[in-house]
C-alpha cells in the first residue's frame, strides 16, 4: 500500500528526500536510469578529444553525470516487495552495484548490455565509448522471458529523434524499457523510477498497463514527462 505518493502520479522533487515517503514493500519493480559517473574532463588517462569534453561538460551541467550517493540503494532495498531492479549505468559504477546487490544483499544479478552503432566516432587512446550497461538485480523473482525479449544485449543506434522531440541528451529507447518490464513484472503491478528524465519508464509502465511512480527534479524534464504521458 502507498500512502503519501500517489500511484501513477510523478513528483518534481529530490529523489533522495522524496523516496522517503514512499512505503516500505511497495514497490514490485524498479527501472532507472540514475545519472552516471563521468569525471569531468578525463577520459581515464588524460587523453580526451573537443567533442567528448564537450559532451561530458554538458552531461555534468545538466546534472546526468554526477554519479549519486549509494545510500539511495537502501532505500530501493526498503520500498521493494522483493529485489527486483534494472539500473543503468556506466563501467565505473559496476562494481559498487554489485557489491551492494550481490556482495551485501546476495541477490542473482545480469550484465545487459546496449551496444551503440553510431557512437561518438573518436577514443583518443582508449575503446570507443560505444556501450551501456544495464544491471539487473533479483531474489525471489522468476522472469518472463521468452526467445525474442531473452536477450541480454541490444545494438541499435542512439535514438536522435527522440532526443530531439523530447529534449533529453540521455533518453532511453523505450522498446528496450518496455521489454524490461514485460520481463520483469505483471499488469497492474507497480513500476518505480526515481530518476525519470524525460519519463521513458513512466510512459512505457502506462502503456504496458503496469502502475507507475516518478521522480525527477529538474522541472523541464518533468515537465516534457507530463506530456508524454498525456498523450500516451
Ligand atoms: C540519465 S537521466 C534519465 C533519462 C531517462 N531514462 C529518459 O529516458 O529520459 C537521469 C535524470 O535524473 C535526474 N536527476 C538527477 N539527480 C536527481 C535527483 N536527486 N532527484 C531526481 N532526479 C534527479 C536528472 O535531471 C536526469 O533527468
Amino acid at each position: 500500500m502507498i500512502k503519501e505518493v500517489k500511484l501513477n502520479s510523478i513528483i518534481l522533487g529530490d529523489a533522495y528526500e522524496v523516496i522517503k515517503k514512499i512505503d516500505s514493500k511497495s514497490i514490485d519493480l524498479i527501472v532507472t536510469d540514475p545519472p552516471y559517473l563521468i569525471s569531468k574532463g578525463s577520459s581515464g588517462n588524460g587523453r580526451i578529444s573537443k567533442q567528448m569534453l564537450k559532451l561530458t561538460n554538458e552531461l555534468q551541467d545538466s546534472d546526468v553525470a554526477n554519479g549519486i550517493k549509494l545510500d539511495i540503494l537502501d532505500e530501493f532495498m526498503r520500498i521493494m516487495k522483493k529485489p527486483n531492479i534494472y539500473i543503468w549505468c556506466n563501467k565505473k559504477q559496476i562494481l559498487p552495484y554489485l557489491d551492494y546487490f550481490v556482495g551485501i544483499h546476495k541477490c542473482s544479478f545480469e550484465i545487459l548490455t546496449w551496444i551503440k552503432t553510431n557512437p561518438i566516432p573518436t577514443c583518443g587512446r582508449n575503446y570507443m565509448n560505444d556501450k551501456e550497461y544495464c544491471l539487473y538485480f533479483r531474489k525471489g523473482i522468476s522472469l518472463h522471458t521468452t526467445y525474442q525479449t531473452g536477450k541480454t544485449y541490444w545494438i541499435t543506434p542512439t535514438n536522435v529523434k527522440d532526443k530531439k522531440l523530447y529534449g533529453h541528451p540521455t533518453i532511453k529507447p523505450i522498446d528496450i524499457i518496455k521489454t524490461l518490464i514485460q520481463n520483469s513484472s505483471a499488469p497492474g503491478d507497480v513500476v518505480f523510477d526515481c530518476f525519470l528524465g524525460s519519463g521513458t519508464t513512466a510512459v512505457a509502465s502506462k502503456e504496458l498497463e503496469r502502475n507507475y511512480i516518478g521522480i525527477e527534479k529538474n522541472s523541464d524534464y518533468y515537465e516534457i514527462t507530463l506530456q508524454r504521458l498525456l498523450s500516451c
